[in-house]
Protein backbone atom coordinates (compact mmCIF):
# COMPACT_ATOMS: atom_id res chain seq x y z
CA UNK A 1 0.00 0.00 0.00
CA UNK A 2 1.01 3.70 -0.31
CA UNK A 3 1.80 5.96 2.55
CA UNK A 4 2.82 9.72 2.19
CA UNK A 5 5.14 11.14 5.11
CA UNK A 6 5.19 15.08 5.19
CA UNK A 7 8.12 16.68 6.94
CA UNK A 8 7.61 19.60 8.79
CA UNK A 9 10.07 20.29 11.17
CA UNK A 10 12.49 23.07 9.97
CA UNK A 11 12.94 26.18 10.61
CA UNK A 12 12.15 28.66 7.72
CA UNK A 13 13.95 31.80 8.51
CA UNK A 14 13.23 33.96 5.24
CA UNK A 15 9.84 34.80 5.20
CA UNK A 16 10.56 37.63 7.89
CA UNK A 17 8.36 38.93 9.95
CA UNK A 18 6.01 36.17 9.09
CA UNK A 19 8.70 33.76 9.77
CA UNK A 20 9.77 34.85 13.53
CA UNK A 21 8.98 33.50 16.94
CA UNK A 22 9.99 29.73 15.67
CA UNK A 23 6.82 29.49 14.21
CA UNK A 24 8.33 28.15 10.64
CA UNK A 25 6.72 28.72 7.29
CA UNK A 26 4.76 25.74 6.76
CA UNK A 27 2.25 26.59 9.50
CA UNK A 28 2.04 30.19 8.04
CA UNK A 29 -1.02 30.78 5.53
CA UNK A 30 1.67 32.60 3.11
CA UNK A 31 -0.37 33.04 0.64
CA UNK A 32 -3.19 34.70 2.39
CA UNK A 33 -5.81 32.12 1.02
CA UNK A 34 -6.73 31.01 4.22
CA UNK A 35 -4.55 27.62 4.48
CA UNK A 36 -1.29 27.12 6.02
CA UNK A 37 1.50 25.69 3.45
CA UNK A 38 1.22 22.18 5.47
CA UNK A 39 -2.53 22.14 5.04
CA UNK A 40 -2.49 22.99 1.38
CA UNK A 41 0.21 19.81 1.24
CA UNK A 42 -2.09 17.42 3.20
CA UNK A 43 -5.11 18.36 0.95
CA UNK A 44 -2.92 17.66 -2.52
CA UNK A 45 -2.30 14.18 -0.99
CA UNK A 46 -5.67 13.68 0.29
CA UNK A 47 -6.77 13.35 -3.45
CA UNK A 48 -4.06 10.38 -3.31
CA UNK A 49 -4.82 8.56 -0.23
CA UNK A 50 -6.70 8.63 3.00
CA UNK A 51 -5.92 10.38 6.27
CA UNK A 52 -4.87 6.73 7.47
CA UNK A 53 -2.21 6.75 5.46
CA UNK A 54 -0.76 10.42 5.34
CA UNK A 55 1.48 10.97 8.55
CA UNK A 56 3.45 14.37 9.38
CA UNK A 57 7.23 14.08 10.61
CA UNK A 58 7.88 17.56 12.99
CA UNK A 59 9.40 18.55 15.93
CA UNK A 60 7.33 17.86 19.28
CA UNK A 61 7.52 21.19 19.57
CA UNK A 62 5.09 21.68 16.62
CA UNK A 63 2.71 19.12 17.74
CA UNK A 64 -0.64 21.03 19.00
CA UNK A 65 -0.11 23.28 15.67
CA UNK A 66 -0.07 20.32 13.58
CA UNK A 67 -3.30 18.71 15.75
CA UNK A 68 -4.86 22.06 15.36
CA UNK A 69 -3.85 22.51 11.63
CA UNK A 70 -5.07 18.99 10.53
CA UNK A 71 -8.01 18.20 12.66
CA UNK A 72 -8.59 15.25 10.44
CA UNK A 73 -5.55 13.23 11.13
CA UNK A 74 -4.89 10.68 13.20
CA UNK A 75 -3.10 11.72 16.49
CA UNK A 76 -0.94 8.72 15.97
CA UNK A 77 0.04 9.50 12.34
CA UNK A 78 2.09 12.54 14.04
CA UNK A 79 5.63 11.56 14.58
CA UNK A 80 7.56 14.00 16.94
CA UNK A 81 11.33 13.57 17.36
CA UNK A 82 12.99 14.98 20.11
CA UNK A 83 15.82 17.16 18.49
CA UNK A 84 16.34 18.81 14.98
CA UNK A 85 18.66 16.42 13.01
CA UNK A 86 17.79 16.95 9.82
CA UNK A 87 15.64 14.85 7.72
CA UNK A 88 18.36 11.40 7.17
CA UNK A 89 17.26 10.54 10.39
CA UNK A 90 13.60 11.56 10.10
CA UNK A 91 13.28 9.61 7.30
CA UNK A 92 14.94 7.37 8.79
CA UNK A 93 12.60 6.80 11.87
CA UNK A 94 9.58 7.01 9.14
CA UNK A 95 10.84 4.12 7.20
CA UNK A 96 11.35 2.04 10.11
CA UNK A 97 8.10 2.72 11.51
CA UNK A 98 6.45 1.88 8.23
CA UNK A 99 8.39 -0.94 7.46
CA UNK A 100 7.60 -2.85 11.03
CA UNK A 101 4.15 -2.06 10.02
CA UNK A 102 3.72 -3.11 6.62
CA UNK A 103 7.23 -4.72 4.64
CA UNK A 104 5.87 -4.64 1.60
CA UNK A 105 5.11 -0.62 1.52
CA UNK A 106 5.68 2.48 -0.66
CA UNK A 107 6.65 5.65 0.47
CA UNK A 108 6.22 9.43 -0.81
CA UNK A 109 8.74 11.39 1.12
CA UNK A 110 7.56 15.14 0.98
CA UNK A 111 8.50 18.52 2.49
CA UNK A 112 5.55 20.62 3.94
CA UNK A 113 6.65 24.23 2.79
CA UNK A 114 6.35 24.15 -1.44
CA UNK A 115 4.03 25.54 -3.58
CA UNK A 116 2.47 23.66 -6.38
CA UNK A 117 0.53 25.36 -9.21
CA UNK A 118 -0.52 22.49 -11.24
CA UNK A 119 -1.68 19.82 -8.79
CA UNK A 120 -3.39 17.15 -11.38
CA UNK A 121 0.20 16.98 -13.28
CA UNK A 122 1.51 16.88 -9.40
CA UNK A 123 -0.26 13.54 -8.76
CA UNK A 124 0.53 11.97 -12.21
CA UNK A 125 3.74 12.11 -11.60
CA UNK A 126 3.62 10.78 -7.83
CA UNK A 127 1.95 8.07 -8.91
CA UNK A 128 4.08 6.92 -11.95
CA UNK A 129 6.76 7.28 -8.85
CA UNK A 130 5.08 5.02 -6.92
CA UNK A 131 3.69 2.66 -9.93
CA UNK A 132 7.68 2.45 -10.64
CA UNK A 133 8.83 2.26 -7.45
CA UNK A 134 6.67 -1.12 -6.23
CA UNK A 135 8.58 -2.81 -9.02
CA UNK A 136 11.75 -1.60 -8.67
CA UNK A 137 14.23 -0.90 -6.21
CA UNK A 138 14.82 2.44 -6.95
CA UNK A 139 14.96 5.79 -5.24
CA UNK A 140 13.04 8.81 -7.38
CA UNK A 141 12.89 11.94 -7.20
CA UNK A 142 11.03 14.77 -9.18
CA UNK A 143 13.04 16.67 -11.25
CA UNK A 144 12.02 20.41 -12.21
CA UNK A 145 13.66 22.32 -14.99
CA UNK A 146 15.97 24.89 -13.19
CA UNK A 147 15.30 28.72 -13.63
CA UNK A 148 18.31 30.55 -11.89
CA UNK A 149 21.41 29.40 -10.23
CA UNK A 150 20.31 29.12 -7.24
CA UNK A 151 22.57 27.23 -4.63
CA UNK A 152 19.86 26.44 -2.20
CA UNK A 153 19.37 23.39 -3.86
CA UNK A 154 20.11 19.42 -5.35
CA UNK A 155 21.10 19.65 -8.90
CA UNK A 156 20.56 16.02 -10.97
CA UNK A 157 22.23 14.94 -14.12
CA UNK A 158 20.44 11.92 -15.64
CA UNK A 159 20.53 9.69 -18.41
CA UNK A 160 18.55 11.33 -21.44
CA UNK A 161 17.48 7.54 -22.75
CA UNK A 162 14.64 6.73 -19.89
CA UNK A 163 11.66 4.78 -20.13
CA UNK A 164 8.23 5.87 -19.74
CA UNK A 165 9.68 9.14 -18.35
CA UNK A 166 11.82 7.54 -14.97
CA UNK A 167 15.55 8.57 -16.22
CA UNK A 168 18.32 6.63 -14.24
CA UNK A 169 20.80 9.57 -12.05
CA UNK A 170 24.14 10.07 -13.26
CA UNK A 171 25.11 12.95 -10.44
CA UNK A 172 23.51 13.72 -7.49
CA UNK A 173 25.11 17.28 -6.08
CA UNK A 174 23.66 18.66 -3.00
CA UNK A 175 23.76 22.48 -2.67
CA UNK A 176 26.81 23.23 -5.54
CA UNK A 177 28.85 26.71 -4.93
CA UNK A 178 27.76 29.02 -7.77
CA UNK A 179 30.11 28.66 -10.15
CA UNK A 180 28.78 25.33 -10.37
CA UNK A 181 25.65 26.22 -10.23
CA UNK A 182 26.07 28.53 -12.88
CA UNK A 183 27.41 25.71 -15.19
CA UNK A 184 25.33 23.20 -14.16
CA UNK A 185 22.45 25.87 -15.21
CA UNK A 186 24.25 26.43 -18.23
CA UNK A 187 25.28 23.26 -19.44
CA UNK A 188 20.96 22.42 -19.66
CA UNK A 189 21.51 18.87 -18.44
CA UNK A 190 20.70 19.33 -15.06
CA UNK A 191 17.67 19.22 -12.89
CA UNK A 192 16.63 20.63 -9.47
CA UNK A 193 16.18 18.09 -6.74
CA UNK A 194 12.38 18.48 -6.30
CA UNK A 195 12.85 17.72 -2.60
CA UNK A 196 9.99 14.75 -2.89
CA UNK A 197 11.62 11.13 -2.82
CA UNK A 198 9.63 7.99 -3.82
CA UNK A 199 10.58 4.21 -2.95
CA UNK A 200 9.74 1.12 -1.47
CA UNK A 201 10.99 0.56 2.29
CA UNK A 202 12.86 -2.42 1.06
CA UNK A 203 14.91 -0.29 -0.92
CA UNK A 204 14.98 1.98 1.59
CA UNK A 205 16.39 0.29 4.16
CA UNK A 206 18.69 -0.90 2.64
CA UNK A 207 20.31 1.97 1.25
CA UNK A 208 20.15 3.68 5.15
CA UNK A 209 22.07 -0.05 5.97
CA UNK A 210 24.60 0.72 3.19
CA UNK A 211 25.39 4.05 3.10
CA UNK A 212 24.63 5.14 7.01
CA UNK A 213 25.14 2.30 8.77
CA UNK A 214 25.01 4.58 12.08
CA UNK A 215 21.54 6.09 11.31
CA UNK A 216 20.19 2.33 10.56
CA UNK A 217 21.69 1.28 13.54
CA UNK A 218 20.41 3.32 15.41
CA UNK A 219 16.76 3.27 14.20
CA UNK A 220 16.89 -1.22 14.06
CA UNK A 221 17.36 -1.19 17.66
CA UNK A 222 13.89 -0.17 18.09
CA UNK A 223 12.17 -2.87 15.67
CA UNK A 224 10.58 -4.10 18.44
CA UNK A 225 8.77 -1.01 19.85
CA UNK A 226 7.35 0.65 16.68
CA UNK A 227 3.88 1.54 16.19
CA UNK A 228 3.62 0.05 20.56
CA UNK A 229 3.11 1.90 23.38
CA UNK A 230 7.33 2.30 24.16
CA UNK A 231 8.03 3.84 20.80
CA UNK A 232 7.83 7.60 21.86
CA UNK A 233 9.95 6.62 24.81
CA UNK A 234 13.17 4.71 22.40
CA UNK A 235 12.28 7.98 20.23
CA UNK A 236 12.64 10.22 22.71
CA UNK A 237 16.24 8.59 23.92
CA UNK A 238 17.93 7.03 20.97
CA UNK A 239 16.88 10.00 18.02
CA UNK A 240 18.71 12.83 19.60
CA UNK A 241 22.31 10.45 19.61
CA UNK A 242 21.71 10.27 15.51
CA UNK A 243 23.84 12.18 12.90
CA UNK A 244 22.81 15.41 12.36
CA UNK A 245 22.71 15.05 8.39
CA UNK A 246 19.93 16.05 5.30
CA UNK A 247 18.94 12.72 2.92
CA UNK A 248 20.52 14.13 0.46
CA UNK A 249 24.39 14.42 1.80
CA UNK A 250 23.56 11.03 3.42
CA UNK A 251 22.17 9.17 0.80
CA UNK A 252 21.39 10.84 -2.51
CA UNK A 253 24.72 11.77 -3.57
CA UNK A 254 26.12 8.39 -2.87
CA UNK A 255 23.72 5.94 -3.84
CA UNK A 256 23.58 4.14 -7.40
CA UNK A 257 20.10 3.81 -7.90
CA UNK A 258 18.52 6.79 -7.79
CA UNK A 259 16.39 7.91 -10.76
CA UNK A 260 14.38 10.95 -11.47
CA UNK A 261 11.07 11.67 -13.38
CA UNK A 262 11.63 14.98 -14.71
CA UNK A 263 8.79 16.98 -13.90
CA UNK A 264 7.08 20.19 -14.24
CA UNK A 265 3.90 21.11 -12.08
CA UNK A 266 4.22 24.70 -11.33
CA UNK A 267 6.60 24.17 -8.11
CA UNK A 268 8.07 27.19 -6.08
CA UNK A 269 9.88 26.07 -2.73
CA UNK A 270 8.52 29.91 -1.33
CA UNK A 271 11.95 30.92 -0.61
CA UNK A 272 11.57 34.24 -0.37
CA UNK A 273 8.63 36.76 -0.34
CA UNK A 274 9.55 37.78 -4.41
CA UNK A 275 9.57 34.25 -5.36
CA UNK A 276 5.89 33.99 -3.73
CA UNK A 277 4.77 36.92 -5.67
CA UNK A 278 6.04 34.95 -9.02
CA UNK A 279 3.58 31.61 -8.10
CA UNK A 280 0.68 33.74 -6.70
CA UNK A 281 -2.17 34.86 -8.32
CA UNK A 282 -2.04 38.41 -9.49
CA UNK A 283 -5.18 40.68 -9.08
CA UNK A 284 -5.55 43.86 -10.45
CA UNK A 285 -2.50 45.78 -11.64
CA UNK A 286 -0.31 42.68 -11.22
CA UNK A 287 -0.81 43.10 -7.24
CA UNK A 288 -0.65 40.06 -4.89
CA UNK A 289 -2.82 39.76 -1.13
CA UNK A 290 -4.86 36.82 -1.25
CA UNK A 291 -8.13 37.24 0.43
CA UNK A 292 -6.90 40.36 2.06
CA UNK A 293 -9.11 43.44 2.13
CA UNK A 294 -7.16 46.32 0.13
CA UNK A 295 -8.19 49.51 -1.78
CA UNK A 296 -5.33 50.11 -4.06
CA UNK A 297 -4.82 53.30 -6.33
CA UNK A 298 -2.48 53.48 -9.11
CA UNK A 299 -0.51 50.47 -7.10
CA UNK A 300 1.33 47.97 -9.15
CA UNK A 301 3.17 44.57 -8.76
CA UNK A 302 3.47 44.62 -5.21
CA UNK A 303 2.90 41.47 -2.54
CA UNK A 304 0.49 42.87 0.12
CA UNK A 305 -0.15 40.51 3.45
CA UNK A 306 -2.30 41.77 6.09
CA UNK A 307 -3.85 40.56 9.47
CA UNK A 308 -7.33 39.26 9.15
CA UNK A 309 -9.32 42.15 9.15
CA UNK A 310 -7.10 44.86 8.51
CA UNK A 311 -8.33 46.97 5.46
CA UNK A 312 -5.24 48.02 3.86
CA UNK A 313 -5.07 50.99 1.68
CA UNK A 314 -1.56 51.75 -0.93
CA UNK A 315 -1.23 54.52 -3.41
CA UNK A 316 1.50 55.14 -5.57
CA UNK A 317 3.52 52.43 -4.68
CA UNK A 318 5.08 49.76 -7.46
CA UNK A 319 7.46 46.74 -6.44
CA UNK A 320 6.99 46.71 -3.22
CA UNK A 321 6.82 44.09 -0.08
CA UNK A 322 4.12 45.34 2.49
CA UNK A 323 3.48 42.94 5.61
CA UNK A 324 1.86 43.88 8.20
CA UNK A 325 2.50 41.58 11.40
CA UNK A 326 1.68 41.55 14.83
CA UNK A 327 4.56 44.48 15.89
CA UNK A 328 6.20 44.56 12.79
CA UNK A 329 5.75 46.24 9.50
CA UNK A 330 7.93 45.75 6.87
CA UNK A 331 7.47 47.96 3.87
CA UNK A 332 10.69 47.38 1.60
CA UNK A 333 11.14 47.14 -2.36
CA UNK A 334 11.42 43.57 -3.98
CA UNK A 335 14.59 44.44 -5.74
CA UNK A 336 16.54 44.36 -2.21
CA UNK A 337 14.58 41.69 -0.88
CA UNK A 338 17.66 39.78 0.11
CA UNK A 339 18.73 42.26 2.63
CA UNK A 340 15.96 41.53 4.77
CA UNK A 341 17.68 39.09 5.88
CA UNK A 342 20.08 41.50 6.48
CA UNK A 343 18.17 43.45 8.47
CA UNK A 344 16.46 41.04 11.19
CA UNK A 345 20.19 40.07 12.13
CA UNK A 346 20.26 43.58 13.32
CA UNK A 347 17.03 43.76 15.01
CA UNK A 348 17.51 40.46 16.76
CA UNK A 349 16.06 41.79 19.77
CA UNK A 350 12.89 43.04 18.80
CA UNK A 351 11.97 40.28 16.43
N1 LIG B 1 10.58 16.39 10.62
C1 LIG B 1 11.60 17.12 10.23
N2 LIG B 1 12.75 17.11 10.97
N3 LIG B 1 11.49 17.85 9.12
C2 LIG B 1 12.55 18.59 8.72
C3 LIG B 1 13.75 18.63 9.44
C4 LIG B 1 13.86 17.84 10.64
O1 LIG B 1 14.86 17.82 11.34
N4 LIG B 1 14.60 19.46 8.78
C5 LIG B 1 13.94 19.90 7.71
N5 LIG B 1 12.69 19.39 7.67
C6 LIG B 1 11.64 19.59 6.66
C7 LIG B 1 11.44 21.04 6.27
O2 LIG B 1 10.38 21.61 7.04
C8 LIG B 1 11.08 20.94 4.80
O3 LIG B 1 9.69 20.72 4.63
C9 LIG B 1 11.82 19.69 4.33
O4 LIG B 1 12.08 18.92 5.49
C10 LIG B 1 13.13 19.98 3.58
O5 LIG B 1 14.04 20.63 4.44
P1 LIG B 1 14.77 21.97 4.04
O6 LIG B 1 15.63 22.38 5.17
O7 LIG B 1 13.77 22.96 3.52
O8 LIG B 1 15.70 21.45 2.85
P2 LIG B 1 16.33 22.37 1.70
O9 LIG B 1 15.28 23.21 1.08
O10 LIG B 1 17.53 23.06 2.25
O11 LIG B 1 16.83 21.28 0.62
C11 LIG B 1 16.04 20.18 0.21
O12 LIG B 1 14.95 20.61 -0.60
C12 LIG B 1 15.34 21.21 -1.88
C13 LIG B 1 14.06 21.56 -2.65
O13 LIG B 1 13.36 22.54 -1.96
C14 LIG B 1 16.97 19.21 -0.56
O14 LIG B 1 16.28 18.00 -0.74
C15 LIG B 1 17.41 19.79 -1.90
O15 LIG B 1 18.12 18.81 -2.64
C16 LIG B 1 16.18 20.22 -2.70
O16 LIG B 1 16.57 20.79 -3.96
MG1 LIG C 1 13.42 23.90 1.65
Amino acid sequence: SNHVFIMAGGVGSRFWPKSRNNFPKQFIDILGIGKSLLQLTYNRFLRLCPPENIYIVTNAAYKTLVQEQLPGIPVENILCEPSRNNTAPCIAYATFKLAAADPDANMVVAPSDHFILYEDIFLENIKKGLETAEKQPYLITLGITPTRPDTGYGYIRYDRTGSEGVHKVLQFTEKPQLEKAKEFLASGEYVWNGGIFIWNVKTALQVFEKYTPDIFQLFEKGNTVYNTAAEQEFIDTEYPKSPNISIDYAIMEKADNVYTIPADFGWSDLGTWASLYEVAEKKEDNNVYGNASIHLENARNNIIHLPPGKLGVVKGLEDYIIVDDDNVLLIYPKSEEQKIKLITEKLKEQQ
